[in-house]
């Protein structure tokens, strides 16, 4: 039987809960792999990706920080990884040497919405952050024909490089039915009952204190907060503590890394796994 070499990359990588989900998916699909979390410093990145594949390796997640540089050893790229010009998968064509860079970041987090009944389409979504986890997200949602999506940043001058980053999403074409804006903009020209509906927390602001966010966000009793952090110990983050003052609707990350981990999972194997995972047994050691 085949056992498939994997692994994620990453530093720090102590924590990952990638080996643990993994493994969970291996034994529910009863596929033999090999999956262990490497500490790779960036200055061993690019020879540690081609060794690792040179002997044997299927596949690797990969982690912050090399989610950009990773792509320096790609052989081919997604739509979606040329959108972002980052990846978080990688995987290996035995028959053609090359190595493919996925993201399943997007389609991770939109599967979770998908599953937790929170609308997308026509849905005024806010953004908070323009990092990479920002831009990860981006092209799946607008896939998915939002209204609009808002991005608000602590430094306002990043918003304006996503926004160019995206300026095909931005396009105001009718079929391109998703503006791209920032919140100052959204804030100017919406109507009164233009809320938003959905805030993204992507940044890691109020891991050093409590959350808060200085803007205006035109939420409502009925807007969703969903954080893209999650935290071991229960299932609130400092964005999630902030948020339940104005909302019940409140969720974190675990169902996106759950669904992410999936997709990386079927590009290496062909398999599918179920995503209805006890979380509690991703936390047990
Ligand atoms: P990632 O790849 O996880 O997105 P990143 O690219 O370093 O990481 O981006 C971190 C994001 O969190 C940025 O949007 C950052 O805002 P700045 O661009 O102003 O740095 C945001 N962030 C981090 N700490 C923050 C804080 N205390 N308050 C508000 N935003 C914060």
């Amino acid at each position: 039987m085949k056992s498939y070499k994997l692994g994620v990359i990453g530093n720090p990588i102590e924590h990952s809960l990638s080996p643990k989900i993994h493994s969970i998916f291996a034994k529910q699909t009863n596929i033999q792999i090999d999956y262990q979390a490497y500490k790779v410093d960036g200055s061993d990145l690019e020879l540690f990706i081609e060794d690792f594949f040179k002997s044997g390796g299927d596949g690797l997640n990969v982690t912050v920080p090399h989610k950009i540089n990773c792509l320096n050893v790609a052989d081919e790229y997604s739509t979606d990884v040329k959108a972002i010009g980052a990846a978080n998968t990688l995987s290996f064509n035995k028959s053609t040497n090359k190595i493919y860079a996925h993201t399943t970041d997007g389609a991770g987090f939109v599967a979770d919405a998908i599953k937790k009944d929170i609308s997308i389409f026509d849905a005024n979504i806010l953004i908070l952050g323009a990092g990479g986890a920002a831009q990860s997200i981006i092209p799946m949602i607008h896939a998915k024909h939002p209204a609009s999506i808002v991005l608000d940043n602590r430094t306002q001058e990043k918003i304006q490089t996503v926004l160019d980053r995206f300026s095909l999403v931005k396009s105001d074409e009718p079929s391109t039915r998703a503006q791209l804006t920032d919140l100052k903009n959204f804030s100017k020209h919406r109507s009164l009952t233009d809320n938003i509906n959905l805030v993204i927390n992507t940044t890691s602001a109020g891991f050093d204190g409590p959350f808060s966010w200085n803007e205006d966000i035109f939420t409502t009793k009925d807007t969703i907060f969903y954080d893209l952090s999650y935290n071991k110990i229960d299932s609130s983050t400092p964005f999630l503590s902030w948020a339940s003052q104005y909302s019940d609707q409140c969720h974190n990350g675990i169902g996106m890394l759950i669904n992410q981990a999936a997709l990386s999972f079927e590009l290496w194997t062909g398999i599918k796994p179920d995503i209805n995972i006890d979380e509690n047994e991703i936390f047990n050691e």
